[in-house]
This record gives C-alpha cells, sequence and structure tokens, in this order.
C-alpha cells in the first residue's frame, strides 16, 4: 500500500506550492515531488501593450523582485530603442548599476537576518515559535536590528534610483529617467541614509564572519545537508568576474569545466530548452547541450560563485578565495553553502555600492540615448536568486507581440526537487510519523533557494506548511500543520 506526504507552503501571495511524498507499503521513500503553480497569465497580459511601457508594468508579476522584473525589461527594451545591451550613457547605466546592487544587498539581508538566521540561530528541532525573525529579535537583538538597518540601507538606494521603494520608473528603453543628486549621494556616504556605506560594509563583513564561525562549529550539518553536484548557470563579466547586472552567460558542470563558453544571452534560446511535467506547472530548464536528463542546473549565490574566476571588489575578494579554497577550487555543491555565497554578495553588493557612490558621473544629465529601432530584444540580470529572462517582440505599431520569461526560482526548479529529495531519503524514510522536525527541514532545504513562488509563490517570514499522510485509497492517516 503506497501512502502519500503532501506538505502545503500556504502563501500570502501569487501563486502556490506544495510537496508530496510518496512512501511504500515500508514506508521507503518512494518519490518526492515539488508542485509549484507558476503565476502564467503574464506573458500574455503584457501582450498588446506599447513596448515603452514594459519596464513598468512587469512589477506587477512580483512584489518580491519589482526592481530585477524592471530592469531585465529595461534591458530588452534598450534593444528594441536600437541601444541596448551596452550602448547607453555611462550616467544612466551607473544609475541602474545603483539600483540593482541596492536590489540584491536589500533582497540578500532580507534573506538571511529575517529568513535563514533563525534555521541557524535555533536549529531544526526548536520550537517553532521561536525559531523566526520574532525569535532573533528576542535572543539576537544586535543582529536583528542590524537585519532591518542593512534591508533599509537597500531600500533607500532604490527609492533613490527608480524614484519608488515599489514599481519605480527610473529605467526607460535607452536609459534613465534621474541621475543621483549630490544631497542624495551625501546621504548614502555619510548618512543618514539609515547610517552611513562604511557601517554597511562592516556589517556585511561581520555577517559574513558569523557565518564562518557557525561553519566551523557546525561543519557536519552544514557540508552534508542536501548537498548535490550540479551544473551552475551564470552572467559573468568579459573578464570572468562577477557582475550582477551584465555579461556573458556561462554554464560549468560539476568538475567545473566550461558547458555554456561565455555565449551572447540573446541567443539563449539556442542554448536553453524547458522541459515540461504533468505534475508541476513550472518548467525544467536545461542545458541543451547536455540534454533533459543532465542538463538542470543551479542558479542564484552558489552558481554565481562557481561560475566566476574572480570577485572584481577588495573584501569580498578575499572572502570568494576562502570560500574556494574550502573546495579545493572545484564548484561547490552543498546547498546550505548558498547562505555563505549570499552573504560574500551581500559584501560584494555593498562595495559596489559605494564605489558608484563616488563616480561623479552620476551627476551628469546625459541620461537617454537613441537608436534604429529593432523589433525584438532579450534581456538578463543576475536577480538576488538567479539569472532571469526576459525576451520580447513587438509589431509594427510597437505593441508587444510576443514576451517569453524564465524566472529564477524556475531555473531552480529541478535543485529545489533533489534537495527536498535529499530530506526525504535521509530524513523521513523509514519513518511512519511526521514531525516537526522533518516540516523544518524540507523548509531548510527549500530555503536555500530562497524561491520567490510569487514570480514563479513566496512566504515571508515563516514558511506555513501543511503535511498529510495519505495511504493508497487516499484515507488522511497522519496530519500536521502550523
Ligand atoms: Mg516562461
Ligand atoms: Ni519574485
Amino acid at each position: 500500500m503506497a501512502r502519500k506526504i503532501t506538505i502545503e507552503p500556504v502563501t500570502r501571495v501569487e501563486g502556490h506550492g506544495k510537496v508530496t511524498i510518496l512512501l511504500d507499503d515500508k514506508n521507503r521513500v518512494e518519490r518526492t515531488r515539488l508542485h509549484i503553480v507558476e503565476f502564467r497569465g503574464f506573458e500574455r497580459f503584457v501582450q498588446g501593450r506599447p513596448y515603452w511601457e514594459a519596464p513598468v508594468l512587469v512589477q506587477r508579476l512580483c512584489g518580491i523582485c519589482p526592481v530585477s522584473h524592471h530592469l531585465a525589461a529595461a534591458k530588452a527594451m534598450d534593444v528594441i530603442a536600437g541601444v541596448g545591451p551596452e550602448g547607453l550613457s555611462p550616467t544612466a547605466e551607473k544609475m541602474r548599476r545603483l539600483m540593482h546592487y541596492g536590489q540584491m544587498f536589500q533582497s540578500h539581508a532580507l534573506h538571511f537576518f529575517h529568513l535563514a538566521s533563525p534555521d541557524l540561530l535555533f536549529g531544526a528541532d526548536a520550537d517553532p515559535a521561536i525559531r523566526n525573525v520574532i525569535g532573533v529579535a528576542l535572543y539576537h537583538r544586535e543582529l536583528a536590528t542590524r537585519g532591518v538597518l542593512l534591508r533599509k540601507f537597500g531600500q533607500e538606494i532604490i527609492l533613490a534610483t527608480a524614484g519608488k521603494k515599489i514599481h519605480g520608473t527610473g529605467a526607460i528603453p535607452g536609459g534613465i529617467n534621474k541621475n543621483l543628486t549630490a544631497e542624495e549621494r551625501d546621504s548614502f556616504l555619510k548618512g543618514p541614509a539609515p547610517l552611513d556605506i562604511d557601517t554597511m560594509i562592516t556589517w556585511a563583513l561581520e555577517a559574513v564572519e558569523f557565518f564562518k564561525d557557525f561553519h566551523r562549529k557546525n561543519k557536519e550539518l552544514i557540508d552534508s545537508f542536501a548537498a548535490f553536484p550540479s551544473n551552475h548557470l551564470s552572467l559573468v563579466r568579459k573578464d570572468g568576474g562577477l557582475d550582477f547586472y551584465h555579461g556573458a552567460l556561462r554554464a560549468v558542470d560539476t568538475d567545473g569545466r566550461k558547458v555554456l563558453d561565455d555565449v551572447d544571452y540573446a541567443d539563449y534560446l539556442k542554448y536553453i530548452g524547458e522541459d515540461i511535467k504533468t505534475w508541476s506547472y513550472m518548467k525544467f530548464p536545461f542545458l541543451r547541450s547536455l540534454g533533459k536528463e543532465d542538463g538542470w542546473y543551479r542558479v542564484g549565490p552558489l552558481a554565481r560563485l562557481n561560475c566566476c574566476e574572480f570577485i572584481p571588489t577588495p573584501l569580498a575578494q578575499h572572502e570568494y578565495e576562502i570560500f574556494k579554497a574550502y573546495t579545493g577550487g572545484r564548484p561547490n555543491g552543498m546547498s546550505l553553502h548558498t547562505h555563505w555565497a549570499r552573504l560574500i554578495e551581500l559584501l560584494h553588493a555593498g562595495e559596489v555600492i559605494k564605489e558608484l557612490l563616488n563616480d561623479p558621473d552620476l551627476q551628469k544629465d546625459d541620461l537617454t540615448r537613441k537608436g534604429k529601432k529593432a523589433f525584438e530584444g532579450v534581456g538578463l540580470v543576475e536577480a538576488p536568486r538567479g539569472t532571469l529572462f526576459h525576451h520580447y517582440r513587438i509589431d509594427a505599431d510597437d505593441r508587444i507581440s510576443m514576451a517569453n520569461l524564465i524566472v529564477s526560482t524556475t531555473n531552480n526548479n529541478e535543485p529545489m526537487n533533489r534537495a527536498v529529495n535529499w530530506v526525504a531519503l535521509n530524513v523521513i524514510d523509514g519513518q511512519a510519523k511526521i514531525t516537526e522536525g522533518m516540516l523544518n527541514r524540507v523548509e531548510i532545504a527549500i530555503r536555500a533557494y530562497d524561491p520567490c513562488l510569487s514570480c514563479a509563490t513566496h512566504a515571508l517570514g515563516r514558511m506555513p506548511l501543511e503535511i498529510e499522510m495519505i495511504d493508497a485509497e487516499g484515507a488522511i492517516i497522519d496530519k500536521r500543520s502550523r
């Protein structure tokens, strides 16, 4: 008799996900699946709208990552406006970079301090009443305060560059609609932004130290939990450096060999396919050269540090060298090391923000460029959660006739399924009853990938879970929820 366990994350926003674990009559795990109902209407919703509206419209896709969608769409529209992807004025490109690195800063701070740190500080078996951001605020007040202020700093950067914290209109086809005033600059350099960029960088560095210290004390957990080899995909700069805003598309395999050798992302359809499975609305992207079975890959902080060759800021580069040395330079497939990579990126984002703030180009008035119009454009960025693809075609009346998006969370579909499967095989297998600890471990495995299920459902804070054991006749024989 086969039994089925269902774990259902309930969300406050668009999208819905659940995990099912099918057991055989000996309680051995037979199969696990992460099902996600994607917000699918969007690619059709933008059809018929004037192309210049896209960078604003696409922010309705998701309340969590509006800046990422704004910039990916703007980059695609730069191509349609005949200037992109590398023809922007220095002021426009640097303002967009400042916006994007501000978004990365606030998103990574939010994820680590609000979502990930409770799992690390209190452990997977802790009372869920404590194992959340409230628990962090009660027992680790300084850490919680820093989390709030780091995030706020990033949000203020977004406000100053995009015009609004959410649904800003900063980037327009061919450029940007404002520069950074000297007053805005000084608020970030010297405070009160909240506080100043140097304090933010110091705190980011101390967050990396916090993780390394936790890792030293919990090696077994951090190194083994949901660890598995994979391919990795990200944009990299022409010289192989880490870059969140622009670059060529690179993929490496589990031995670090280049599977995609810095190709032009405008040709992504040649290199990336999307498989469809009957049991999930979320597609399964893969590298065509390796095929559907073997071509799946990770994206996000871990994948980015596996694909790049260096980080072009000094403090983050130093931490990158320590990170790389831990695996002897080989690609890192340990899911919980994603938190380490994410904090190195937080530090890097802080350093880049400081460099940009000190660049006088940001106060110049050369904001937009124009060129010969094209009818198709592709725009990619490295969003906080990983590579984000936007692709549009327009008709003779300047209206969008086709839109294709591959969001970061979709790129991580197979890795998240593998992570859940790891928990099923290593924690749940052989157990007859569902425990709180099992639920927590499923949550921790998925959370390492920081899924935005709103872009593909996003549960801020504690991920509400429901788990059911169902026998072959469909009767519920065990049930837990929180
Ligand atoms: Mg799509
Ligand atoms: Ni999102």
